[in-house]
């Protein structure tokens, strides 16, 4: 004879039958994406590892990526360029900030894949033949870090502003560095390093 119904096992059943519609449901959303990737001729990319060809610091580096990565972790796992931080992950505090085609963007909000041609400059790229960029030596010299995780982002964005603006204000610099969160509050000592790294690139 069939058990009563309780509710318990009433709302177990019907628990696993959403689960199974969602998993079902699911797998063939992707069966479909991908018929729809063939059946209008479009490249299917991915779901497994890529070889690309990213021009990263003024060198091109073929490196394996899956789809789905971001161009802050290709920079910091294939092509080991850890100089880029990722703090927030999602475009809020502007630690991951490098530059393509020599304008600042977070690195955490975009797909590797989407580099395309443009030319990445991180913070390993600012030093040249063994001498620290002008804004690199003038953050050390006005101690413009401590933790420092914030740092190369904060360095990107300072050199960008100079390289479009030589003779910033301070207003121009806290501008600049306005998407930019430091939790150990060097924001003073950011803007005395611009300023000082303005005047020493024009001397
Ligand atoms: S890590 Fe990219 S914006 Fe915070
Ligand atoms: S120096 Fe620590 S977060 Fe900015």
């Amino acid at each position: 004879m069939a058990q009563p119904l309780s509710r318990r096992s009433f709302l177990q059943g019907s628990a696993l039958a959403t689960a199974g519609a969602t998993v079902f449901g699911a797998a063939s959303v992707m069966m479909e994406s991908a018929e729809a990737g063939q059946s209008t001729g479009l490249p299917v990319i991915g779901p497994g590892m890529i070889t690309m060809t990213l021009e990263v610091n003024g060198e091109r580096r073929a490196v394996q990526v899956e789809p789905r990565m971001t161009l802050a972790e290709a920079l910091r796992g294939p092509l080991a360029l850890t100089g880029t931080k990722i703090a927030c992950n999602r475009g809020a505090c502007s630690a991951c900030t490098v530059w393509l085609d020599g304008v600042t963007v977070c690195s955490c909000m975009m797909l590797a894949l989407d580099v395309g041609t443009r030319r990445v400059t991180t913070i390993e790229g600012l030093a040249k033949n063994g001498e620290l960029h002008p804004v690199q030596a003038a953050f050390i010299e006005h101690d413009a870090l401590q933790c420092g995780f914030c740092t190369p982002g904060m360095v990107m964005s300072c050199t960008a502003l100079l390289e479009r603006m030589p003779h910033p204000t301070t207003a121009d610099v806290e501008a600049a560095i306005s998407g930019h969160l430091c939790r150990c509050g060097t924001y003073p000592h950011v803007i005395a390093a611009t300023l000082a790294a303005a005047k020493t690139r024009q001397a």
